[in-house]
């Protein structure tokens, strides 16, 4: 079995103004500067990336991460942001295909394979996010809806580059809802992703790539939904606000990671 290292990432949305993020980074690494079982990166708004990167100092376990970038290098595009002006910002990861972008901003499959494209041309790992609507999920079309996404967002994505991406299963209905997905919907999920990734590359491929569950992660639930086999790490968006609530999902993270590595 490929051990896979957890990464568990705070996506902060359109919320903290630098003073706010700078306070929350000091308060982050009073409770876990040192960690290195696990990766963690912090997602803030494009405005507060400067000062996430100027708080975190020495601390390079921590790493940044964007919330959107356009596909294109640089032009007339009024409003938009490059993974090259990322990459200047010390930005490693970037998210794309939020359900809120998709649902509000007109993303598409091919949008955000654009976009995946492009991040890994400029050395950007993308966190490539997936998920059925309640409605969907009521029909009994999770399976095709996460196979069209991902086929498409991932499409001629090579090996090598699908390695440095990490898959994002956010069901619509678990996201800011306070309900998650069972530990046991989101294995399944997860299960049938990897499968996915699979048919889309090779099993080894498949067995290297990280697959997050986002939607309503908490401190309550963190570890039972991270100790899933599929299960490689949490994107985390309201928990992800409050410095102790995510170090303690980071925390759990660790704990998991440490057993997986004792048995393997
Ligand atoms: P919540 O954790 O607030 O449900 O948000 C999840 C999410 O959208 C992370 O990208």
């Amino acid at each position: 079995m490929t051990l896979r290292k957890k990464i568990v990432a705070a996506n902060w949305k359109m919320n903290m103004l630098q003073a706010e993020a700078a306070e929350f980074v000091k308060d982050l690494l009073l409770e876990i500067d040192d960690i290195s079982a696990v990766e963690v990166v912090i997602a803030p708004p494009f405005t507060a990336i400067a000062k996430v990167n100027e708080a975190l100092g020495k601390a390079q376990n921590i790493k940044i991460g964007a919330q959107n970038m356009h596909w294109e290098r640089s032009g007339a595009f009024t409003g938009e942001i490059s993974a090259a002006m990322l990459r200047d910002l010390f930005v490693r990861y970037v998210v794309i295909g939020h359900s809120e972008r998709r649902a509000m901003f007109g993303e598409t499959d091919e949008i955000v394979n654009r976009k995946a494209r492009a991040a890994h041309e400029a050395s950007l790992r993308p966190i490539v996010c997936v998920g059925e609507t309640l409605e969907q999920r009521e029909r009994g079309n999770v399976e095709k809806i996460l196979s069209l996404q991902l086929r498409g967002s991932l499409a001629d994505l090579t090996a090598r580059e699908l390695r440095e991406t990490v898959i994002a299963y956010e069901p619509v209905w678990a996201i800011g809802t306070g309900r998650n997905a069972t530990p046991e919907q989101a294995q399944e999920a997860h299960s049938f992703i990897r499968h996915i990734l699979q048919e889309l590359s090779d099993q080894t491929t498949a067995e290297h790539i990280r697959i997050q569950y986002g939607g309503s992660v908490k401190v309550e639930n963190a570890r039972a939904l991270m100790s899933q086999p599929d299960i490689d790490g949490a994107l985390v968006g309201g928990a992800s606000l409050d410095p102790r609530s995510f170090a303690r999902i980071v925390l759990a993270a660790c704990e998991d990671q440490e057993i997986s590595e004792l048995s393997a």
